[in-house]
Parts: structure tokens; C-alpha cells; sequence
């Protein structure tokens, strides 16, 4: 390829990238799409011809223009979709360009160090053990997948097991105590490291989704054995957290009875919350735990995807991801080969947008993006609440709302459902629906740096128009 060519290509996707940027304020933040009209643009039989790379580019770039939900816009309210921070796309461009596979230093040391150091900026942040491991994953699953892969050596290894060599058969039973309301990549990921789903404890929770010590402490007092609990800093419904000193003391006197313990917080959504003055005090004591996992592609608003795998322990990280073959050229202790804490052979450097992200924004603009978001999800619950046609089922402590819209018909399940649908079809905002305590409700959760005021006042005015006619 000539320079010229690398020229073409890049004005072929920039342009429209960049119309597409400008466009998020002005655009249908979604709208319903029939899979067959995507597929007659952009599918047909395998091209025998080539084309050119800035013709395919451009093509790709105005077929699937009208077919792509605005994550990135302040209006896009649906599961826990954060947006898109300047510095972190910046450097996501950055990172493509340079094509470099991220699994080691001695491939890629610019890369590598980069996400050394944004590791050690996490750890400041959310006022972790500075001595943590860190690993950048691809998401909250990963991240999930990796400190409970971690947890499972090292639960394993205090009970004379080396799970790595000799695996699951055979080996001690490792009780797993997970929340009724959990995310569902826990029980995927224990899925994956052979641990089983459905054989997992089950621990109640209360009328906001934590944990009930009590009930907690009475599992624990029933097991014997290696055992790894998993708990969680904001809850996908309702954002709530649980009470981790009671956790972590719970696991102290689980550990003195002579069982190897680990507990593992599932913190996609909230563990952001400890950069945040006014915000902390819902994630005290969760120092205190194994590791953690977070999303940067949430509250940090990193581009997709990125999550970060965190634990206490690096040697039973590292034990449980990393491998040495002799064709590699492995790191030898000055620097860090990021292969050794997460999942991937080679990899994207993902770490380098969560660097730019952090430097650009800082520790103040990344809490204020955590306490802006939390502000602005009570300014919706208020407002709905205030309106008559919808009653806020959780307490708002963190960015998540629920919302149950009251039906003339006493219905409400029914009329949630239209209701979400008629904001989905209309287009100002995206919102999306949930079961929760027995009820079909409409989730809200503000996770973007660019959401303000009027973006949730436009919203609303979305909703109630669709509540009238839903
Ligand atoms: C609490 C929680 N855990 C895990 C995940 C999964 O994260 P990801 O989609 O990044 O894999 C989510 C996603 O919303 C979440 O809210």
C-alpha cells in the first residue's frame, strides 16, 4: 500500500466518523431496524473481485450510518452503556493505527508501559491496595472471568490443590456463595472455570438487592472448605452496594474457622463510586476483599471494550493467566508483560484508552463524572416521581432508576412494556425494561460523561408523551 493510499483510506473513515460525531446531539439516539434491510446493504455472496480499501470503507461507513444506536449520545439511558470521552477515543484511534499485539513488553514496550502506569493510576483512584495486580480485559464478563479464575487457584492452592496442573477432577470441592441477585456473568464465568452454576450457594437479599449478612454469615457457618464468595458494588437494577465490611468480617471468621476464603466484588457499575467524595462512603470496606472488577467502557467512558480484572493477591493472578513458552521473549521482572494478567495470547492494548482517560480527565473529572451522573439519575427519579404517572421503586444512591409507570388499567407490567417500546420507537432517548422484585419496570441509568439537563429533561418530556399514548 502507498502513502497515498493510507491517505485515502484514512479520509474514507475520518469524514464519516467525524459527521457521525457532530451528528450524536441532533440524531435518533435508536431506532427499530428490520435485520433484512441491513442485510441487503451490506451482505450478498463472497466478493471473487477485490475492491478498494477506501471504497469498502466508505460504503461500510454510509450503509450502517442509519443502523447504529447512539451510545455515545447523553440520551442513551439503556443496560450500562457509558459513553465516549474525547481522550479515550483519541486514543483508541491511536491504538488501531499502530496495530500493536499487546501481550508483551518486548513485542510492544510503548504499549505495555503506558498500561503499567495506567494500572498504578487505577489502583490511586479507587483507593486500592497499591501492590493490587491489574489486568485490562474486555469487559465486566472477563473481568469476572479473571479474578475468579484467581480466586479459584488460590482458594485451591491453601487447600494443597494446584488447580492449574491437575484441574477440577479430583480436587477439593470449592463452595461458591454468590447473591440471588447477581449479575449474570457470575454465574457464566463460574461456568467457564468448571465450577458449575447451579451449584453455587445461594444467599438472599434485601428489598434493594444487598446481600443479607445474616443470611450470609449462616451459609458460611454450614460450610467447610475452600470457599469463594462473590459480592457486588452497585447492582445492575437497582445500583445499591453491599455492606462490604459486614462482608469482609463475615469472610475473616470464615477464614479463622480454617476454610481458605476469597471474596470477589463484581464492581462493573460501582466501584467507581470510591473516587467520589460524596459517593465513597457506599464502597467502604471493599478494600478490605480479594479483587475486583470494574468496566472503563461505564463510568470512565472509555470506548468498547474495556473492563479491568483487580486483585490482591498478583501471584495467584498472575498463577491463574499467564504462560511461558520459549518462542516468546518474556519480561524479566523490571518491566510487565500484560499477558500475564488477563486471558488473551494476543491482544488489543486496551489499557492505553483507560490511560488517556484518566490523564485527560483526572482525578476530579472522573469523580465528577461519577457524582454528575449520580445527580443527574435523582434529577429523573424526582421529576418522574413528581409527575404522577410513575412511581421510582429503588433508592436512587447511585446512576440507576427503576421505574414502574402506573397503567389507568392496573395493568402496569403490560403498559411498562408499551411504554419502553413507544420511547425505543420514538427516538429521543433509549431506556430499556427489567424484571425486578416480581415486576416488569424501565430501567434508567445515566452512565455518560456528556449527559446533561436538558438531556433528561428531553427524556422525560419522551416518556411522558409515550405514557400518554403507550
Ligand atoms: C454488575 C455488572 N457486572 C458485569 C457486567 C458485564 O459487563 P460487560 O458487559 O462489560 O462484560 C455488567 C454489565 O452491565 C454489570 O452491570
Amino acid at each position: 500500500m502507498r502513502q497515498s493510499d493510507w491517505e485515502r483510506v484514512i479520509e474514507a473513515a475520518m469524514g464519516p466518523a467525524s459527521r457521525y460525531l457532530k451528528s450524536l446531539p441532533h440524531r435518533p439516539v435508536y431506532r427499530p431496524t428490520d435485520p433484512d434491510e441491513i442485510r441487503s446493504l451490506v451482505g450478498g455472496p463472497l466478493p471473487e473481485e477485490g475492491t478498494s480499501p477506501q471504497e469498502v470503507v466508505a460504503a461500510l461507513a454510509q450503509d450502517l450510518e442509519p443502523f447504529l444506536a447512539s451510545h455515545a449520545s447523553g440520551r442513551y439511558f439503556g443496560f450500562v452503556i457509558g459513553g465516549l470521552h474525547p481522550a479515550a477515543y483519541g486514543a483508541e484511534l491511536l491504538v488501531s493505527t499502530w496495530d500493536q499485539n499487546a501481550g508483551l513488553y518486548a513485542v510492544a514496550p510503548g504499549v505495555s508501559v503506558v498500561e503499567e502506569v495506567a494500572a498504578g493510576w487505577l489502583l490511586d483512584l479507587l483507593q486500592l491496595p497499591r501492590d493490587a495486580s491489574v489486568g485490562f480485559v474486555t469487559g465486566g464478563q472477563m473481568a469476572n472471568f479473571t479474578c475468579l479464575a484467581a480466586a479459584r487457584h488460590q482458594v485451591l492452592r491453601d487447600a494443597g490443590w494446584d488447580v492449574e496442573a491437575d484441574g477440577l477432577q479430583g480436587a477439593p470441592k470449592v463452595h461458591v456463595v454468590v447473591k440471588t441477585e447477581r449479575h449474570s456473568t457470575i454465574p457464566r464465568a463460574l461456568r467457564y472455570l468448571g465450577l458449575g452454576e447451579a451449584t453455587a450457594v445461594e444467599v438472599p437479599c434485601d428489598d434493594q438487592s444487598r446481600i443479607d449478612i445474616d443470611a450470609l454469615e449462616e451459609v458460611l457457618t454450614g460450610l467447610e472448605g475452600p470457599t469463594v464468595v462473590c459480592v457486588e458494588s452497585g447492582d445492575i437494577n437497582t445500583g445499591s452496594f453491599d455492606p462490604f465490611h459486614a462482608v469482609a468480617d463475615a469472610a475473616e471468621r470464615h477464614r479463622e474457622r480454617g476454610n481458605p476464603t476469597w471474596v470477589h466484588a463484581d464492581g462493573a457499575v460501582g466501584l467507581w463510586a470510591r473516587v467520589s467524595q460524596t459517593h465513597r462512603h457506599l464502597a467502604e470496606g471493599l478494600e478490605r476483599l480479594d479483587s475486583w472488577s470494574t468496566d472503563a467502557h461505564k463510568l470512565l467512558n472509555c470506548g468498547y471494550d474495556s473492563g479491568i480484572a483487580i486483585t490482591r493477591h498478583p501471584g495467584a493472578h498472575r498463577a491463574a493467566m499467564s504462560v511461558q513458552t520459549p518462542y516468546l521473549i518474556h519480561a524479566d521482572g523490571d518491566v510487565r508483560d500484560p499477558m500475564d494478567w488477563n486471558p488473551e495470547f494476543s491482544r488489543r492494548a486496551r489499557g492505553v484508552g483507560v490511560y488517556a482517560a484518566i490523564r485527560s480527565l483526572g482525578r476530579t473529572g472522573v469523580a465528577d463524572i461519577v457524582d454528575r451522573t449520580c445527580s443527574l439519575a435523582k434529577r429523573f427519579a424526582d421529576r418522574l416521581a413528581d409527575s404522577d404517572r410513575a412511581e421510582v421503586m429503588n433508592e436512587v444512591v447511585f446512576n440507576q432508576v427503576l421505574v414502574q409507570w402506573l397503567s389507568p388499567d392496573g395493568d402496569h407490567d403490560a403498559f411498562n412494556d408499551r411504554v419502553v417500546a413507544c420511547i425505543q420507537a420514538d427516538g429521543t432517548a433509549f431506556l430499556s425494561g427489567t424484571n425486578w422484585g416480581g415486576m416488569r419496570l424501565m430501567r434508567i441509568s445515566v452512565s455518560d460523561w456528556a449527559t446533561d439537563d436538558n438531556d433528561v429533561d428531553r427524556a422525560i418530556e419522551a416518556m411522558l408523551r409515550c405514557a400518554d399514548t403507550a
